[in-house]
C-alpha cells in the first residue's frame, strides 16, 4: 500500500498541484494549490480516525484529500475526472486495484453536488475538502479584486473555522466566524448553500448528522 508521505514526495504530484495553483491564480480563484490540498488531507485523516475507520481507509482518506484538486491545470471544468485519472496514471501498478479505485472513485466525486455518496473515503472528502473556507483562501491581495468575486467575498470574510466531529453524538459541525460588516450571511448561502447540502449528504453516509453555525447561531 502506497502512503501518503510517499505521494507527498511524488514529483508529477508536486507539480500538477503547483500547475493547478498556478492555473486558478491566473483566473483569481481562491487557493486550490499546496495549501488547501495539505489541509484538506489532514482533516479527511483526522475525521477518518475519529469516525473510526481502519488505518488503511484513514490513510486513503488523506491520498485522496491531497490529489483531489490536481486536475485543474487540465481544465477546472470536469477537473475531478481529469484528477482521478492523473491518479492512476501516476500510480497505477504500484497501488492495490481496490485501494486505485476507492481514491479514484473518491477524486472523481468530489465535486459533483448531484453525484451520490458512494463508499467512505469519498465522504470523509467532501466533508474536508467542502468545510475549508477561510480568509487565508483568498490569494488576491488588492481589497478591489476580493470585492468584485463572490467566492473570492466570502472567503475572506471568515475569520474563523473550526470542524468538530463529536462520534458520541454522531454529530459533525462547521462553526464558522463571519465579519458580516464585510459579507452578509445571504450571500454566503447564496455561495455555500450546495456545499453544505453536499457535507448533509456525506455525514449520513457515514450515519453522522451535519450541523452548520455561523456566529453562534445553528443554521443547518
Ligand atoms: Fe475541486
Ligand atoms: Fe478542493
Amino acid at each position: 500500500m502506497i502512503s501518503l508521505k510517499e505521494v507527498q514526495k511524488n514529483p508529477y504530484i508536486l507539480e500538477f498541484i503547483e500547475k493547478s495553483q498556478k492555473t486558478l491564480s491566473f483566473y483569481h480563484y481562491t487557493d486550490h494549490g499546496i495549501d488547501h490540498v495539505k489541509l484538506v488531507a489532514k482533516r479527511a485523516k483526522e475525521l477518518a480516525r475519529k469516525i473510526g475507520m481502519s488505518k488503511r481507509e484513514q490513510e486513503l482518506s488523506a491520498i485522496a484529500g491531497f490529489c483531489h484538486d490536481m486536475g485543474n491545470f487540465i481544465d477546472r471544468k470536469n477537473h475531478e475526472h481529469w484528477g482521478a485519472l492523473l491518479f492512476q496514471t501516476v500510480f497505477d501498478g504500484k497501488i492495490s486495484p481496490e485501494d486505485l479505485s476507492i481514491i479514484m472513485q473518491a477524486i472523481a466525486n468530489h465535486d459533483d453536488y448531484y453525484a451520490k455518496v458512494l463508499n467512505p473515503v469519498s465522504a470523509v472528502l467532501i466533508l474536508a475538502d467542502k468545510s475549508d473556507v477561510r480568509r487565508s483562501r483568498v490569494i488576491i491581495k488588492d481589497r478591489k479584486i476580493i470585492e468584485r468575486d463572490i467566492h473570492n467575498r466570502v472567503n475572506f470574510a471568515v475569520t474563523n473555522n473550526k470542524f468538530v466531529i463529536d462520534p458520541k453524538r454522531k454529530l459533525i459541525t462547521l462553526k464558522l466566524k463571519i465579519d458580516t460588516s464585510f459579507v452578509p450571511v445571504m450571500e454566503y448561502f447564496e455561495i455555500f448553500t450546495q456545499r453544505m447540502v453536499q457535507c448533509r449528504k456525506a455525514a449520513k453516509f457515514l450515519g453522522y448528522n451535519f450541523a452548520l453555525i455561523i456566529n453562534n447561531f445553528k443554521l443547518l
